[in-house]
């Protein structure tokens, strides 16, 4: 069964005061049935994770170490992020994959730095433009994707959530497609049944990201294999923000 979940990634936007009362305000909406992760800039996450009443809402990173504590001056490790109690963090962003050059070694890395403080990690993956056109699409997400389960194969009782973004639709006002989107996520879900089975592969939730709104979430998330979505600009304002919540708890209903 899936249940759905709606995350919203801050990315380095929002002053500290803006932030804060983004989740004050949430706190006084109503409570909605949908799980809801809200992955903030890392600086802010203590105290949004204090703040934040809103039932079904959990503060997330947007990255995490791919070493353990140490010297290694500005890097937030996993022990710290569980120190917070914070349950989530995105890894393998493809901002940060792009701009940082993170490569699919680092991300796994990352992960099992997750697992070893029992964090879900949020693993992004997806193409780009000029790999769609030229055929590419699933041989990068099937790359992409065995790295980052490697861990899983081995014991596939660590949890992962996964979200698949095609880099030409974040942040360009470009949406895939619901068949665009569902064809993907149909892909992704036979790849973790061929190697964790098909049971566990039922489990793990596939959540879309680029340019999803409220008025876009509906058709993509009644996709089969789409359990909600990752959440960039719309995730900025509240209301719109509150309105993809609201579409996911009908989902769920
Ligand atoms: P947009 O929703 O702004 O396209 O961003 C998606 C994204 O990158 C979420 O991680």
């Amino acid at each position: 069964m899936k249940e759905y979940i709606v995350a919203g990634n801050w990315k380095s936007n929002k002053s500290y005061l803006d932030a804060k009362g983004y989740v004050v305000k949430l706190n006084d909406y109503p409570p909605l049935d949908v799980k809801t992760i809200l992955a903030v800039p890392a600086i802010y996450a203590d105290t949004l994770f204090q703040l934040s009443k809103q039932k079904n809402v959990a503060i997330a990173l947007q990255n995490a170490s791919s070493y353990d504590d140490g010297a290694y001056t500005g890097e937030i490790s996993a022990k710290m992020i569980a120190s917070l109690a914070i349950p989530y963090c995105i890894v393998g962003h493809s901002e940060r994959r792009k701009l940082l050059g993170e490569t699919d070694e680092q991300i796994a890395d990352k992960i099992d730095q997750l697992y070893l403080h029992k964090i879900t990690p949020i693993l992004c993956i997806g193409e780009t433009m000029e790999e769609r056109n030229t055929g590419e699409t699933f041989n990068i997400i099937r790359r992409q994707l065995l790295k980052g389960v490697r861990s899983l194969i081995s014991d596939s009782s660590f949890p992962i959530i996964i979200a698949y973004e095609p880099i030409w639709a974040i942040g360009t006002g470009i949406t895939a497609t619901e068949e665009q989107a569902g064809e993907v996520h149909e892909f992704i879900f036979q790849i973790l049944s061929e190697v964790l089975g098909k049971e566990k592969a039922e489990t793990i939730p596939l959540l879309y990201g680029g340019s999803c709104n409220e008025k876009n979430a509906e058709a993509l998330f009644r996709q089969k294999h789409i359990w909600g979505g990752l959440i960039g600009g719309a995730s900025l304002e509240l209301d719109s923000f509150y309105n993809i919540m609201r579409i996911a708890a009908k989902c769920n209903a």
